[in-house]
């Protein structure tokens, strides 16, 4: 903590570091102090862009740094718990991008080792973050759709060989775990999780490598159960030409509502319990295409919220809005997905 503000190293300075800084610039009591790649000169060059702060050479030497108080874990995926665990045993504050991380033992040993040092580790997700977000889990949660009755995502995104080839972990078991739901579906398989604010209890599903030469899906389907009593279903693609806005939709007997990118494009309810649902006039706004076909098309809007969230946490010593347990439950049924897809079988889902 220099003048005031919660120094903020970022461990891995690829394609997600700069929304990072973004966010950091953003928050008046948050300063970029240090980066670490192992990419020496990718690192280095990514320092002296950004205000000549400390490069490290490796995580270690971040975590040490006594200037800085929270890391920025945006390592390929198979690597967060890894960055994590090593902020923490250092008495490190953790900012995580999603997923959390691709197993469910090093999900577990993350949240572990945050809560036994005592420090805050604030997660990614910043569709959470979306104002019409909060809206429609408020409505779910207090019953204005009256008894669920299904629960549905469709998340149809583009992305190109090009893309899988910018970087040798994308597309891989190892470091991505998995592929269109572990690295661009999981945003919304957490925001259909929780907009409806219910588990999961079993899922059947189907997964292939329908087009890309990957080794992981980049098509998927799956059929689910939840703990509430309502179906639902989970379509993930990264094969869809040119792809699709996110589209998640939730039933109850009296009432649905959907939402489209961030946006909510539809909210029908009915008066009586047999009546027909109305339309509710809703103001027509513009919907935000975001990454559905460019990982590079992120806004910053998300981040900037979740870090002076991390930041308010921290200071007034609170759980982060999105909190290690809250961003596992996405991973651990996209885990139950690719477990079904690959043995066949209706998979219950273990309670995290
Ligand atoms: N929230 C979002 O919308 C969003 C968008 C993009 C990426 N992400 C997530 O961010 C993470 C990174 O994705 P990316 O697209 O920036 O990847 P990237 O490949 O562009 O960048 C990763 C960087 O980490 C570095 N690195 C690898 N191993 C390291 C180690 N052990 N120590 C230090 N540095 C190391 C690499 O050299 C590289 O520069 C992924 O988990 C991804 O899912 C989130």
């Amino acid at each position: 903590m220099r003048n005031g503000k919660l120094g903020f190293g970022i461990l891995g300075c690829g394609v997600i570091a700069p929304t990072h800084v973004k966010a950091i610039h953003a928050c008046a009591e948050a300063e970029l102090v240090a980066v670490c790649d192992i990419d020496e000169p990718k690192g280095r060059a990514f320092a002296a862009a950004n205000g000549n702060v400390s490069f490290h050479a490796n995580a270690g030497d971040l975590v040490k740094d006594p200037h800085v108080d929270v890391v920025c874990i945006c390592t390929p995926s198979g690597l967060h718990a890894d960055g994590a665990i090593a902020a923490a045993a250092a008495g490190k504050h953790v900012f995580c991008e999603k997923p959390l991380d691709i197993a469910r033992d090093r999900m577990s040993r993350m949240i572990d080792a945050v809560d036994k040092a005592g420090v805050k580790m604030g997660c990614v997700f910043q569709s959470r973050t979306a104002p019409d977000s909060a809206r429609v889990r408020q409505a779910v949660t207090d019953g204005a759709l009256g008894k669920m009755t299904l629960a549905d995502a469709f998340l149809k995104d583009y992305r190109s060989r090009a893309y899988y080839r910018s970087a040798g972990w994308r597309g891989t078991w190892a470091l991505d775990g998995g592929g269109a739901l572990m690295n661009q579906g999981v945003h919304g398989v957490d925001l259909l999780l929780w907009l409806l604010n219910d588990d999961v209890d079993r899922v059947f599903a189907r997964t292939d490598h329908k087009v890309r030469d990957i080794e992981v899906e980049d098509t998927s389907v799956a059929c689910l159960q939840f703990a509430g009593g309502a179906f639902g279903t989970i379509i993930g693609t990264t094969s869809c030409n040119p792809g699709e806005v996110r589209r998640i939709e939730l039933h109850g007997d009296i009432g649905t509502i959907t939402v489209r990118g961030s946006t909510i494009t539809r909210w029908a309810l009915a008066d009586a319990p047999d009546a027909r649902a109305k339309d509710l006039d809703l103001a027509q706004k513009r919907i935000e295409d975001g990454t559905t076909g460019d990982n590079k098309a992120i806004t910053s809007q998300g981040h900037e919220f979740l870090v002076a969230d991390l930041v308010a946490a921290i200071q007034q010593n609170r759980e982060p809005f999105i909190t290690g347990r809250s961003a596992r439950k996405a991973v651990d049924l996209i885990l139950g997905i690719y477990e079904s897809a690959r043995t066949g079988t209706d998979v219950a889902l273990p309670r995290s």
